[in-house]
């Protein structure tokens, strides 16, 4: 589908009007009204601009076939344009025509082009990638598809721009959606490590990866203990490099849990929803989105992104409770539960970036713990940071994306239940509480007194329900935050 921008009247013969539950709503229905060739009355009567609402007029004037009124609610946020848009593609884009007209002038709604068509482009995405009898979905999401977005005069450049941006966040996006939801034979260590490769030679980053053997030269021997058990798929660590400072800019270090499958190892889960572990790498799929899109966009900063990527699997030579590993940082860990095995290989990513790249902020996103979706459920991830000024900004990100957080505490008094007798530390802490903040004190043990840290336990957040799929599904969660983040910086 193309995107035209313009500020002419749009020839297409189905046309959509967005508007707003304000005090425009009924001036503008009547100019739509008048447009249409119905009484003022009749629509002000039957159309109340709801989240969501729509009302279909078929054949109303000579030469239009549709017109959508398409209803945004009371004073809606930059993120309901996505949702409210997204949800009514998907859900009418089996019936929408090649040549759409879209009337962001009438009510005024330029400014939120990059979310409208950041919304449009998201609802092409379906999750029957393995269906063997593909049917294609209506004619809208085709090439020879054009989406005339008709805008005033004045915002003609700046909504060119916005819509080049909300398409290529959406373009991202559905492409880490795509790899989320991949089952574990599609998706391994490997795959990620391709993902990253082609990603960073399109969009013109550096991305060196260490295979099994490498990885043991380095010392990561956190990643490889979790990754024994794993014989067909050994573990790699991806590391990427963005650097486009000249003059203002931060130096910004991420690393993301790349587990592509957890059993939970020899301490293994139970069999209920434990093929959604095939998402208990969403955190290494927002930091490859994020450097896509930096790279992409042309952001300054200076980005570095690490993924440590493992099974974590059961096998004879599988790591098991009770073993005292080693590190990268060096520290010895005692490993009570290897289903506590995110925080090992973020370990090893944590201390592997603060030891060669000194980045200014450090973040991490991981599917960490069921603890955190105990506390916070599916609206929010977790957010642990040792800095206050980043955990705000972070906070405040994401309210305006929609990918919300919520901040625990990292304080001390939780440091002593990672003690281990035998060890430096150890995985688990054997208190059945707190368990997301005790995640996160052992990852602090890692970070080696980096003081501008934050950590974003998305587990119930980068696989979830959603009107877009009967089952759970990848969303993407972090792309747009991180994103967000980078273009404040
Ligand atoms: N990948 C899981 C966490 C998880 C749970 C992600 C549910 C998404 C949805 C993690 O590796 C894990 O297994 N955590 C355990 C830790 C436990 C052994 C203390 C958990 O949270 O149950
Ligand atoms: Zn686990
Ligand atoms: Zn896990």
């Amino acid at each position: 589908m193309k995107i035209n921008i313009t500020a002419n009247n749009t020839a297409a013969k189905t046309i959509i009007f967005p508007l707003v539950d304000n005090e425009k709503l009924a001036e503008n229905l009547s100019k739509i009204a008048k447009h249409v060739g119905l009484s003022a009355e009749t629509l002000q009567q039957d159309f109340k601009a709801g989240a969501k609402e729509t009302l279909v007029l078929y054949g109303a004037i000579e030469g239009l076939e549709k017109v959508y009124l398409l209803g945004l609610g009371k004073a809606p946020k930059a993120i309901d344009f996505v949702k409210v848009f997204r949800s009514f593609f998907y859900n009418s884009k089996k019936k929408l025509p090649k040549n759409i007209g879209l009337k962001l002038k009438l009510a005024g709604l330029e400014a939120f082009t990059e979310q409208i068509v950041n919304g449009i482009c998201l609802a092409e995405y379906e999750v029957g990638a393995y269906k063997t009898d593909v049917k294609r979905v209506g004619e809208f999401y085709t090439e020879e598809a054009i989406l005339e977005i008709q805008v005033a005069d004045i915002c003609l450049e700046s909504a060119e721009k916005s819509a080049e941006i909300g398409q290529a966040i959406a373009e991202t996006q559905t492409r880490i959606m795509t790899l989320v939801d991949a089952p574990a034979n599609y998706k391994y260590p490997q795959k990620l490590a391709e993902f990253a490769l082609e990603s960073g030679k399109k969009y013109g980053f550096e991305v060196k990866v260490y295979d099994e053997k490498q990885c043991l030269e380095l010392g990561l021997h956190a990643l490889l203990a979790v990754g024994r058990g794993s014989t067909e798929n050994p573990a790699r660590f991806i590391v990427m490099e963005y650097n486009n400072l000249s003059g203002k800019g931060k130096k910004v270090g991420l690393v993301g849990k790349g587990v592509t499958f957890d059993t939970g190892g020899i301490s293994i889960k139970g069999s209920a929803s434990m093929s959604y572990m095939k998402s208990d790498m969403g955190g290494a799929g927002a930091v490859l989105g994020a450097m896509e899109l930096a790279a992409k966009l042309k952001l300054s900063v200076h980005l570095i992104g690490v993924i440590p990527t493992t099974e974590n699997c059961v096998d004879g030579n599988a790591l098991k409770p009770s073993e005292v590993i080693s590190s990268y940082s060096g520290k010895s860990i005692e490993v009570i539960d290897t289903d506590a095995e995110g925080r090992l290989v973020l370990a090893d990513g944590l201390a592997y970036i603060k030891k060669n790249f000194e980045p200014e902020i450090i973040i991490d996103l991981a599917t960490l713990t069921g603890n955190c979706i105990a506390a916070l459920g599916y609206a929010a991830a977790g957010l642990l940071s040792n800095n206050d000024e980043l955990a705000n900004q972070l906070l405040e990100i994401g309210q305006e994306t929609g990918e919300k957080l919520w901040r625990l505490p990292l304080w001390d008094d939780y440091k002593d239940m990672m003690n281990s007798d035998v060890a430096d530390i150890k995985n688990l802490s054997s208190a059945p509480v707190a368990g997301a903040i005790t995640a996160a004190k052992f990852l602090e043990f890692f970070i080696d007194s980096h003081a501008n840290w934050a950590h974003l336990d998305i587990a119930g957040l980068a696989f979830g329900d959603s009107e877009f799929a009967k089952m759970k599904s990848a969303t993407a969660y972090g792309v747009n935050l991180l994103t967000a983040f980078l273009r404040k910086n």
